[in-house]
């Protein structure tokens, strides 16, 4: 179903092209800012959380502006910008910070606090190839862009201050902002993001997890005999 079209633009009721366009011409907008980011913003480090706080910044900064635009035309260029910000930003999240900050092991809470993160980023990608999908004149358009930036809001607060805390205590952050910027630029050249993959249970199960399960499995069993454990 489609929204009426304040602009009355696209003739057969579009009023832009599909947001993958918007998407794409995003990367080139955020090229431009990656060339801003490292011959400005942080002269002479490669601090790997700077970058990332830089990166959250940025993609707050356009989600005020997209509330603060009433033409349609900027609101469209901002979401394809912020789109693209977003997706470049996750993959470096999980490709480089992520598994390096799970790497530390720092117990149950620190690894659930981490698959939090990952499922947060997931329900992101899942708005955002829903938004890359539509057409910006289609209804809910905005209200979907609205919600993801709400999300994303609340992600950003939580990585701020429960996760990057983490890699500022532990980790080389020069020698990871290296990669950032390199990955970045090879994200920018048209290179897919690579899987999240990483899975939590490809380590094993802590106890209180094993517990959970095993006193689940141990109700089942008892149902099953009629005896008690
Ligand atoms: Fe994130
Ligand atoms: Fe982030």
């Amino acid at each position: 179903m489609k929204r009426n079209s304040p602009t009355g633009k696209g003739g057969n009721g579009k009023r832009g092209g599909s947001s993958k366009d918007m998407i794409t011409k995003g990367l080139e907008a955020v090229a431009e800012t990656v060339g801003r980011f490292t011959a400005k913003t942080f002269p002479g480090t490669t601090n790997a959380v700077d970058m990332l706080k830089a990166d959250h910044a940025q993609v707050k900064q356009l989600f005020d502006d997209f509330e603060a635009a009433d033409d349609d035309q900027a609101k469209e260029r901002l979401i394809g910008t912020a789109l693209a910000e977003l997706t470049i930003h996750a993959a470096l999240e999980e490709e480089i910070i992520y598994p390096a900050i799970r790497a530390l092991d720092d117990g149950e809470e620190h690894e659930e606090k981490m698959d939090e993160a990952l499922e947060e980023h997931h329900a992101a990608k899942l708005l955002i190839a829903e938004l890359a999908s539509m057409t910006s004149d289609e209804e809910r358009y905005y209200a979907k862009f609205k919600v993801l930036a709400e999300s994303v809001r609340h992600h950003i607060e939580e990585e701020e201050n429960e996760v990057l805390p983490k890699a500022e205590e532990s980790l080389d952050l020069e020698e990871l902002g290296g990669r950032i910027v390199s990955r970045k630029a090879e994200l920018l050249k048209g290179e897919q993001p690579r899987s999240s993959g990483r899975s939590r249970r490809s380590r094993p199960r802590n106890s209180q997890t094993r517990s959970r399960r095993g006193s689940q499995a141990a109700k089942r069993s008892s149902h099953a005999t009629g005896s008690r454990r």
